[in-house]
């Protein structure tokens, strides 16, 4: 076992890794797309696409409120991509060896990536990016929690990328089935990313904690302080959730946020062994009965705090993110300048 890539789990034979879900999804995807399109008035053709595991386009009808409820939590997503390159960002300058420099500069590129995608997604939607990211920096719109916690050391660069990008890729990968197109297509190409990027984070760990006793130290460390927060990516519990019972019925969310929760755990304590690293859950143990782990939730009340924009980091993140948007506004002027002159000189 290494990384993520997991030998079927003897309780849920034929179950399929999450790579092989996502190569799934998209030949599903191609499939769909060869199939004929379902016909009818606006509205019975919408459910009837949905219903039929096709998939919605930019250029199809859809109610408002699929419209809507889609920008934000695309935007959501692409916030929490680019923001979330600067917890790891701050290690770029500090990591060990001109390697681990390298691996970690590609990964948080491949954020700006993710972020990039998302955006362009968000935009077919009819939503112009700059307003999208005018709403991310005076606080109209939200990103995830969990990059409002500080990276202390090293080995945070690599709880990170196991736990943090390894929760992202179960939220993501039925999120390859999700009914809009361009969601559903960027999503594929991001979740083949982030498998990388969970990879490099467990094998940071790995080395650690079979290092010196200080090294497991302080990788049991960054476990430590980071299994919680990303317990809580997830989201509240079930009931809590004031938008899953929409958004399952379009087809957008296909698990709960507790069904997605309960996967991570159960595919985090074999990881954690085989790392020799423990998580910091007395309260975990096999339910035999059930066929999973009993776990301790997160708290949610915390969970709400940070979001509330009361977290560790979030005026810091904040802060640095318009800094950079400003920062940035030469490039913006000077393409939008090249843009015109080339359009005088096609004229
Ligand atoms: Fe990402
Ligand atoms: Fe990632």
């Amino acid at each position: 076992m290494y990384g993520n890539d997991f030998s079927e789990p003897p309780e849920q034979p034929g179950a399929r890794s999450l790579l092989d879900q996502v190569a799934d999804a998209e030949r599903d995807l191609e499939l769909a797309a060869q199939q004929d399109r379902p016909t009818g008035t606006e509205d019975d053709y919408f459910m009837a696409v949905i219903a039929a595991d096709q998939k919605i386009e930019p250029r199809d009808w859809m109610p408002e409120k699929y419209r809507k409820n889609l920008i934000r939590q695309i935007a959501q997503h692409a916030h929490s991509e680019i923001i979330g390159m600067q917890p790891e960002g701050n290690w770029i300058s500090r990591a060990p060896t001109l390697k681990r420099k390298a691996i970690l500069l590609a990964k948080v590129q491949d954020e700006a990536g993710h972020g990039l995608y998302l955006y362009a997604a968000a935009e077919t939607l009819g939503v112009d990016r700059a307003e999208l990211s005018d709403m991310l920096i005076d606080g109209r719109q939200k990103y995830s929690s969990i990059f409002n916690y500080p990276t202390l050391t090293w080995a945070d660069v690599g709880a990170i990328g196991w736990l943090v990008d390894g929760a992202a890729i179960v939220n993501q990968v039925p999120l390859c089935r999700a009914s809009y197109g361009p969601y559903a297509r960027a999503m594929i190409r991001v979740c083949k990313e982030e498998s990388f990027h969970q990879r490099q984070g467990y094998e940071i760990l790995h080395v650690l904690s079979h290092g010196t006793p200080e090294q497991k130290a302080m990788a049991q460390d960054a476990v430590d302080r980071w299994w919680y927060p990303s317990l809580a990516m997830f989201g509240p519990p079930e009931g809590e959730s004031p938008n899953t019972a929409q958004s399952m019925a379009w087809k957008v969310k296909r698990f709960t946020n507790d069904e997605l929760r309960q996967r991570f755990v159960d595919m985090c304590v074999g990881q954690a062994e085989i790392l020799d690293l423990t998580l910091p859950d007395p309260g975990l143990v096999w339910n035999e009965a059930e066929g999973r782990h009993d776990y301790t939730q997160p708290d949610y009340d915390e969970l709400f705090r940070v979001i509330k924009g009361n977290g560790p980091c979030n005026r810091e993140r904040i802060t640095h993110r318009k800094a950079a948007h400003e920062g940035g506004q030469w490039v913006r002027d000077a393409a939008e300048a090249y843009a015109k002159k080339k359009a005088k000189v096609s004229a």
